[in-house]
């Protein structure tokens, strides 16, 4: 699904260089839930930022879905975000103005769907994260994982193979943030959705089943997790 082959991305020119991603190679397949975690200034949302064509390489490789992204237009670049991918960021983004509903129906506007297919999207969506009982307030009546829910919705009414998460829960308590997670591992699990998310927290990386830490702009270790690790099974035999 995603193949980065000594991806650079550097920051400004002349002496004021600076280099933000190393050589990161990394394939993510169809289905995995990854967390990015590094100290701050380790280029993890540089790297999530490329992953989500919302910039490009500067050196190395990118693949995404058997696309090469080096070389492709803004227009086309758009195209493959409104494709395949569905963000979701720290701070929600939602309008404040308009309803969850609202909200969630935007990314389909942009995309030229009938309002009954539309509203049919919506409504799932929102099931899919709880929260068809919300769809008519607006976010500043939402609580923040509420708003988080919402922001969920938005990014998989348009059907993704890809969901892009950088620090989802920074903003939330950490009972609120188990709840978000909780939404990620089941649309991991029922959906075989990919999730690519960066994380501070270590308990939110556990939801998932692989890590990848960096460090100065390079991958220095990788977790592989596995939730059911047969312990006892092999023991006896
Ligand atoms: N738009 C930018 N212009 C210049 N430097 C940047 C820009 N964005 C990030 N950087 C630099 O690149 C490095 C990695 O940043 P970032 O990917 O945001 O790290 P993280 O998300 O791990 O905190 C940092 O040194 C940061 O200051
Ligand atoms: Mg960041």
């Amino acid at each position: 699904m995603i193949a980065l082959r000594d991806v650079e991305r550097v920051y400004g020119t002349g002496n004021l260089v600076v280099p933000a991603l190393r050589g990161v190679s990394l394939d993510i397949g169809a289905g995995e839930f990854v967390t990015i975690m590094g100290p701050s200034g380790s280029g993890k949302s540089t790297l999530l930022n490329i992953i989500g064509c919302l910039d490009l390489p500067t050196g190395g490789g990118y693949a995404l879905a058997g696309n090469d992204v080096e070389g492709m237009g803004d227009r086309e670049l758009a195209r493959i975000r409104n494709r395949l991918l569905g963000f979701v960021f720290q701070t929600f983004n939602l309008l404040p103005r308009i309803t969850a509903a609202q909200n969630v129906e935007l990314p389909l506007i942009y995309r030229g769907l009938g309002a009954f297919e539309r509203h049919r999207r919506v409504k799932s969506a929102l099931r899919d994260v709880g929260l068809e009982m919300r769809a008519n307030h607006r976010p500043p009546q939402l609580s923040g994982g509420e708003q988080q829910r919402v922001a969920i919705a938005r990014a998989l009414v348009g059907d993704p193979s890809v969901l892009l998460a950088d620090e989802p829960t920074g903003n939330l308590d950490s009972a609120t943030g188990e709840e978000i997670m909780a939404i990620f591992r089941r649309l991991n699990a029922q959906q075989n959705l990919t999730i690519i998310q960066v994380s501070h927290s270590s308990a939110a990386a556990y939801h998932g089943k692989r890590i990848v830490h960096l460090r100065d702009g390079m991958v220095i270790r990788e977790e592989m997790l596995s939730p059911a690790e047969p312990i006892l099974a092999s023991s006896g035999t």
